[in-house]
This record gives structure tokens, C-alpha cells and sequence, in this order.
């Protein structure tokens, strides 16, 4: 190990202790990929396949990734009036930069530091690859779902708000949903915002989940509704994008 990584995991046995650095499960050879969506081409840096302990799910692109943005490219009305958007749980940013063809500004979110780093190098890949006169504002900013104060210094850089709100396959441990909700409606009650909501790319992998969403949405005084037309089979699943807004 590199005399400056402290060791990170440390495996205990009776006799015997194991140190490992984080750079021992880091993979961060990434490729560029290509992507299609509708009409849209899009092309990134991104890993095939998750590759490690650490929570580096974002490395790769999801299929409720793909689920929400073949949906929105083929029904690009949806996002007509909205001009702001901020994604939550971006990973290498796919679902964030294909909605920057349709806004005017776009904020990504993510709380993995080395998912940071992809998605940033993701972003200038984009802008150096679009005409510069398009002029969207794309950004990256730390957010960990449930945390107040790094919500509200995002919200002090864009005082006018978001307009949508945008997950795609955000739901793997039962553990972040209550925190993600206590985000989402925070940023369904911003002031002027009425009109905001949450749109999720939903792809169910348990019973339990699937019931979870709902009753915390529920639970946090939210409306959860199918988007008509959205359920349909992803990488042998079945996923749905769920169109969430404050309860009237
Ligand atoms: C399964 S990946 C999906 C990534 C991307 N949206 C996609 O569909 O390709 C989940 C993402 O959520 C992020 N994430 C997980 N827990 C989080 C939390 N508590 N706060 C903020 N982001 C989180 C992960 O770092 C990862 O990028």
C-alpha cells in the first residue's frame, strides 16, 4: 500500500489482519460509448460492468437510465414549459445531458466523489462536442440525498429553482428512500415552483421496494402517478416512469 492511502478496509481473522486502499477496488478505466436515444446520439465515458465493493454503481449507465431517456427523446412534449431541471443520482450523467438538448439549464447531482469526477469529465465532453451556440448550462454538484445544507447551497447558486426534478434508477437500498424523498420534497415545495415535479425512471427489482416507493411518496404528502404508456420491459425487468408531484 502507498505510504500516504490510509488503509480503508481492514479485515480482521483471529491472527491475522488484511489492509487494503481504496485504489485497490477502484476501476476507472473508462470507455467512450455511444448511446442512442430516439434521434438523440450521445456519447460518454462510462465502465460495461460494475466492478468493485465501493459504492461505485454510478460508473455505469442504468437501465432505468436508458428506460427514462429513450421515453423522453420519443415524447420530448413532455418537458415542453420547463426550462430548469436538477437530477438526482446522476452516476455518469446520460439522463442529465440528453435532457440539456431540450432545457436551458441542467444541474446533476451526485454524492460518490469519484462518480463526481466521471460525470464532470462527462460534462465537458458534451460541450466540447455540441454547437457552441446552444449555450445550456450543464453543471455537477455534491448532493447527498437527505442532506439540507448542501440542497440549500445548491439552491443559493440558482435562486430561481428547478422547474423538474429527474431520477433514474435511484432505488437500490431501502435505506436511501426516505432521505431521497425528504430531497425530492424539499425541491417540490421550493417558493414559485409549483409546477415542479418528479420524474422517476422506476425499474423494479423486488416486491418490497416496489411498495416502499409508494408509501413513502405517500408518506411524504406526495401524488404518484404512471405515465401512460412508460411500463414496459427493460434488460429482462420491468420498469415504469412515475410522474410524482405535491399532493394538491
Ligand atoms: C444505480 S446508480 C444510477 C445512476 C444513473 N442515474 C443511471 O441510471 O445510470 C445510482 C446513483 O445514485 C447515487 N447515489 C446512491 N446513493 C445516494 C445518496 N444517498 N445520495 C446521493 N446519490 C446517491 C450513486 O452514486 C449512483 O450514481
Amino acid at each position: 500500500m502507498l505510504e500516504s492511502e490510509p488503509p480503508l478496509v481492514v479485515e480482521s481473522d483471529d491472527d491475522d489482519t488484511v489492509c487494503l486502499g481504496e485504489s485497490f477496488f477502484l476501476n476507472d478505466s473508462y470507455e467512450l460509448a455511444t448511446f442512442t436515444f430516439g434521434s438523440h446520439v450521445l456519447q460518454l465515458l462510462c465502465l460495461q460492468s460494475a466492478s468493485t465493493d465501493f459504492d461505485l454503481t454510478g460508473q455505469l449507465v442504468w437501465p432505468g437510465a436508458r428506460l427514462l431517456n429513450e421515453y423522453l427523446a420519443n415524447n420530448s412534449e413532455l418537458l415542453q414549459g420547463y426550462s430548469t431541471a436538477i437530477e438526482l443520482g446522476s452516476g455518469v450523467g446520460v439522463t442529465g445531458i440528453l435532457c440539456s438538448r431540450f432545457l436551458r439549464e441542467v444541474v446533476l447531482t451526485d454524492h460518490n466523489d469519484e462518480v463526481l469526477k466521471i460525470l464532470k469529465k462527462n460534462i465537458e465532453l458534451h460541450e466540447s462536442s455540441e454547437n457552441p451556440s446552444s449555450c445550456v448550462a450543464l453543471s455537477a454538484e455534491k448532493l447527498e440525498w437527505g442532506n439540507s445544507d448542501q440542497l440549500n447551497n445548491i439552491l443559493q447558486k440558482h435562486p430561481e429553482g428547478f422547474d423538474l426534478v429527474l431520477g433514474a434508477d435511484i432505488y437500490i437500498l431501502q435505506i436511501s428512500v426516505p432521505p431521497l424523498f425528504d430531497t425530492v420534497k424539499q425541491l417540490l415545495c421550493q417558493q414559485g415552483k409549483e409546477r415542479c415535479r418528479f420524474i422517476l425512471a422506476y425499474v423494479s427489482r423486488s416486491k418490497m421496494m416496489d411498495a416502499m416507493v409508494i408509501k413513502e411518496a405517500i408518506g411524504h404528502g406526495l401524488q404518484i402517478h404512471e405515465v401512460d404508456g412508460s411500463r414496459r420491459a427493460i434488460s429482462n425487468l420491468e420498469g415504469v416512469i412515475y410522474d410524482i408531484t405535491l399532493q394538491l
